[in-house]
């Protein structure tokens, strides 16, 4: 569907992604254990609206709607109402409306998608974000709340980390299908990490890798799941952190990027978007991702633009296996092609189509409610040259994202085209 009026972004920010294994997150044997604590939700979400407007210098007076993503804070933080909780950020946003999206880690494209639809609507300023809390409880206990995004009736048996469990059933599936190894996934493994240890935001940030670490179970990458048959197909190392953190961004129309002062050689444009939904009660073939697929397809028909066009891409790499099925999704190349073109330096910060540049899912973190508004605005910072140490040399002048809820379940994806 066409959009009826045009989307810029003009910035925003996100807090740091932290979790176990982040300088700052606070554990038992953290140097500030009792000391301070870490961050909580409404900690981490007036942080990214103070740094969005701070970036952008949007009054907030201005703003006509805002919209938050986010999955399970009432299982995590005994929190909900979230819409309320972001007009909370700000007297200026008083009796302003407001609303939470909800599509499990797809839940921060869904904002996107609601404020995109805002501004078609009518609105000029419209306040995106998106945030999770999850290190409240073990990863164990988190697995449970997670699998609330997959049919939990039917699947959460699979195993006690159920959708680990479900994207080992998807490597076991590849490794059926066309012999993929644990040689293949250990190439994004390490291409995620090394770009977050070049991201101050990211969780990553001081997790230094080596692909021998990344390629075999072993010391510090165990094998962790239950379930004998899935049980060798993956390791720590091809999965998404447990974090925590918020990212937030400034929509506008061309009426309020004038108001703004701004040129659209300040902003980047959404010029394509899919929404994609497949049934929850049903599974498709392990080896494709059918609902990114559609999704992407819509948002590069929507642009018009091809694959050929893309010069950086944020994909839902929650584990190794999704990004290497992700370039298949997004015509990057074959399924069977995509750890090649990792090991090559495609899709590296440097090659000719870099993905993930600021460590994905992996390496940067997977704050669930926020990854989706987090691609948006990376796409933003890397066409604007934002990106500091893991900045790509040439700034690019078409990206695109996937955003991915569920094991494809819910996809958002959009295309956005650098302003000049
Ligand atoms: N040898 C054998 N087993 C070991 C081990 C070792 N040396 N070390 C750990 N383990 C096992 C243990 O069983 C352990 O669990 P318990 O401590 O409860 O017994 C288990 O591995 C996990 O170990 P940790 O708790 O120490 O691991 P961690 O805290 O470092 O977490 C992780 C690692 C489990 C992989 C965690 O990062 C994780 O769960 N990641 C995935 C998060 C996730 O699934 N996110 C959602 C993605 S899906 C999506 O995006 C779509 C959607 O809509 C949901």
């Amino acid at each position: 569907m066409a959009l009826s009026r045009r989307v810029f972004v003009v910035g925003g920010a996100h807090t740091k992604f932290i979790g176990k294994g982040h300088p700052d997150f606070i554990w038992k044997r953290h140097p500030d254990f009792g000391k301070r604590e870490n961050p909580t939700l409404p900690e981490l979400i007036q942080q990214a609206v103070d740094g969005t407007l701070a970036d952008t210098g949007v009054d907030p007076a201005t703003v006509d709607r805002l919209y938050i993503g986010n999955f399970v804070a009432e299982l995590f933080v005994n929190q909900g109402h979230l819409g309320s909780a972001l007009v909370g950020t700000n007297p200026a946003f008083s009796g302003k409306p407001a609303a939470r999206l909800e599509a499990a880690c797809a839940s921060g494209g869904l904002a996107v998608m609601a404020g995109v639809d805002a501004i078609a609507a009518g609105a000029n300023t419209v306040l995106v974000a998106g945030a999770e809390v999850q290190t409240t409880q073990s990863a164990r206990v988190g697995a449970d709340y997670l699998a609330r995004a997959a049919d939990y009736g039917r699947q959460r048996g699979i195993d006690e980390f159920t959708f680990p469990a479900l994207f080992a059933l998807r490597i076991k599936a590849a490794h059926e299908a066309w012999g993929l190894s644990h040689d293949d996934l250990g190439h994004f493994a390490v291409k995620a990490y090394s770009n977050a240890n070049k991201n101050p935001k990211a969780h990553m940030v001081a997790k230094h890798i080596t692909y021998d670490w990344a390629r075999a179970a072993g010391d510090g990458n165990p094998a962790f799941l239950s379930n004998e048959e899935l049980h060798p197909w993956l390791k720590v190392s091809d999965c998404s952190q447990v974090s925590d953190g918020a990212s937030a961004m400034i929509l506008v129309s061309l009426d309020g990027l004038k108001a703004l002062g701004l040129t659209e050689a300040d902003a980047v444009e959404i010029v394509g978007r899919g929404h994609a939904v497949s049934s929850l009660f049903e599974d498709g073939d392990p080896t494709e991702l059918s609902t990114v697929k559609m999704a992407v397809q819509r948002a590069y028909v929507d642009a018009g633009i091809s694959v050929k066009d893309v010069g950086v891409a944020e994909v839902h790499d929650c584990f190794t296996i999704t990004e290497l099925l992700s370039y298949d999704a997004l015509g990057i190349c074959s399924k069977e092609d995509a750890a090649a073109v990792c090991a090559d330096g495609v899709t590296a910060i440097d090659g000719k189509l870099p993905v993930n540049t600021g460590g994905g899912l992996v390496g940067f973190g997977h704050p669930v409610g926020a990854t989706g508004v987090k691609q948006v605005l990376e796409i933003f910072r890397q066409m604007k040259g934002r990106c500091g140490d893991y900045q790509v040399p040439t700034p690019p002048r078409w990206g695109i994202t996937s955003n991915m809820g569920g094991d494809d379940k819910t996809v958002v994806s959009v295309a956005i085209r650098n302003g000049q």
